[in-house]
């Protein structure tokens, strides 16, 4: 059973004796409400180290006051029981609190959420003073950073926190929020943290759904509805294979087929893999990423297409 962790000093001296004694330590980042996609990365972490910790923390920071923090789902115990289960085991479950309460008031004298300038996270308005930030100033711009604007900030900054909070060998990323894994993995060579980012690949449901926390708000209808973005997703995929290298051609298959069924699509565009650039032809390897609503559930999904 893992050792449950909720103080941050706590869990910086538990990784600390763990290290000196030549452990290798994988730190997995989630938001809870586990899901075979996130269990699927501890079994990745195995693989390289002798010790996991899985921290469970729903981020504020990376919330607008506009969006679904407050209906993020979560389901401590059941997660435990999960995380009990998982083939290997896990070492610890780091279940913070609060990461932006540094106790006392903000330091502006007034002691009351900040104003801001309508791009501004749950973090600005809760009113904790927390100010310093970690920016990937053009990978976050694109994809997911256009229609959510602090996004990124948000979790390059609490990926940073955790990063040195746990003092981790190895952290583990999907490839399902592609531009989240490479923002990090451009962030740790930028800033030099000696910690090797690993990515995986994303799991799907039997027919095809990438998995989801968020997937729980769709009904049944917009449930199969949702299966048009991996089902075009492949189609698109294949059609490159068979030589179709127009990515116009290829978005507006893709758009077709989400909005006919019944999609609202935020993006869908086709980008290096590398710098999540728009591609106009494919000559290399690229990734087609797509967020779609439906009904008020907005989700992602990504294909890798190396031709
Ligand atoms: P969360 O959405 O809980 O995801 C945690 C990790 O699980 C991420 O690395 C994500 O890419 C991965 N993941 C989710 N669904 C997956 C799937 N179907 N297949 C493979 N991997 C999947 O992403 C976050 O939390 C947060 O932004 C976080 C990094 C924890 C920072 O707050």
């Amino acid at each position: 059973e893992p050792i449950i962790i909720r103080d941050k000093t706590q869990m910086r001296n538990w990784s600390r004796t763990m290290r000196s004694q030549s452990k290798l330590i994988a730190l997995v980042p989630t938001m809870g409400y586990l899901h075979q996609g996130h269990l699927s990365l501890i079994t990745q972490a195995h693989k390289h180290a002798n010790l996991i910790v899985v921290s469970i923390y729903v981020n504020p920071g990376q919330f607008s006051p506009n969006e679904d923090l407050s209906t993020y789902p979560s389901d401590f115990q059941g997660d435990l029981k999960k995380l009990i289960n998982v083939p290997g085991g896990v070492d610890v479950v780091f279940n913070p609190k609060n990461l932006y309460d540094y106790g006392g008031s903000d330091g502006d004298g007034d002691d009351g959420g900040e104003k801001g300038d309508g791009v501004v996270s749950c973090v600005e308005k809760s009113g904790f003073g927390h100010e310093s930030w970690v920016r990937v100033e053009r990978l976050e711009k694109g994809l997911c950073g256009m229609s959510r604007p602090i996004f990124f900030r948000g979790v390059a900054t609490i990926v940073t926190k955790l990063f040195n909070i746990v003092e981790p060998d190895f952290a583990v990323f999907g490839k399902k929020d592609y531009q989240q894994w490479r923002v990090i993995q451009r962030m740790v060579r930028d800033l030099d943290f000696s910690i090797k980012v690993i990515g995986c690949e994303i799991t799907r449901e039997n027919d095809g759904l990438a998995m989801s926390s968020r997937n729980v708000h769709l009904s049944l209808e917009e449930r199969e509805k949702a299966l048009s973005i991996s089902k075009s997703l492949t189609t698109a995929k294949s059609a490159a294979e068979d030589g179709q290298v127009d990515c116009e051609k290829l978005r507006n298959l893709v758009i077709q087929c989400i909005t006919e069924a019944g999609g609202r699509i935020d993006y869908a565009e086709i980008v290096d893999q590398q710098s999540l650039e728009k591609v106009k032809f494919i000559k290399g390897p690229v990734v087609f990423c797509i967020a779609a609503f439906f009904g008020k559930v907005r989700l992602i999904d990504n294909m890798e297409i190396n031709l």
